[in-house]
């Protein structure tokens, strides 16, 4: 167990994920890159040293979420940060566009971000009991406040289905 506050990055083999990774792990936090490319995220996390872990998951896949949260906690502790950044883009013309496409998207993109999120503030609520009292959540799509902590109160939206179905209805 470290005693630094821990970092869980999705989607963190490459790209803004793994940059988001290097940024944190300079910053003092130990960091987990999670990813469904199992060989790549063990390479990035092996590059990055001894203050970085990987776990493999799929942020399509409910069981491989709660999964990798489980392994983080039992092996590291409590998730202090969690970077929502693994997501796909698919482009496809609108009337060529499938359903089978637009539900992995979804999928990852949104429930995957929904259902990590929901963790990491349960996660958030245990640790508060046990003397953590700081945690920061930022999704792929942006960070809306400068205190993030705020943010995570903002997330925990009553009808976040609703809210969700009614964004992504406007961005048709
Ligand atoms: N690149 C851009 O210009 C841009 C702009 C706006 C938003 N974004 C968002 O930022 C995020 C990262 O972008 P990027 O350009 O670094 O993407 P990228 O494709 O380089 O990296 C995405 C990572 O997510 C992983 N991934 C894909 N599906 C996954 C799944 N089901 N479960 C777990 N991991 C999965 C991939 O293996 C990959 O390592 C994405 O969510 C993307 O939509 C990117």
């Amino acid at each position: 167990m470290t005693t630094k506050p821990i970092a869980l990055v999705t989607g963190a083999a490459q790209g803004i994920g793994l940059a988001c990774a290097e940024a944190l792990l300079e910053q003092g936090a130990f960091v987990v890159l999670s990813d469904i490319n199992a060989e790549r995220v063990k390479a990035s996390a092996l590059r990055l040293g001894p203050s970085a872990d990987f776990v493999v998951s799929d942020m399509s896949d409910s069981t491989a979420i709660s999964a990798m949260f489980d392994a983080v906690e039992e092996k590291h502790g409590p998730v202090s940060i969690l970077v929502n950044n693994a997501g796909v883009a698919i482009p496809e013309p609108f009337l060529e566009a499938t359903e089978e496409t637009f539900r992995k998207v979804i999928d990852i993109n949104l429930i995957g971000v929904f259902l990590a999120t929901q963790r990491a503030a349960k996660v958030h609520d245990h640790a508060q009991d046990r003397g953590f009292d700081r945690q920061h959540v930022v999704d792929q799509c942006g960070v809306g406040d400068s205190d993030h902590r705020l943010l995570l109160f903002i997330q925990r939206r009553h009808h976040a289905a609703y809210e969700g179905g009614f964004a992504g209805a406007c961005a048709l």
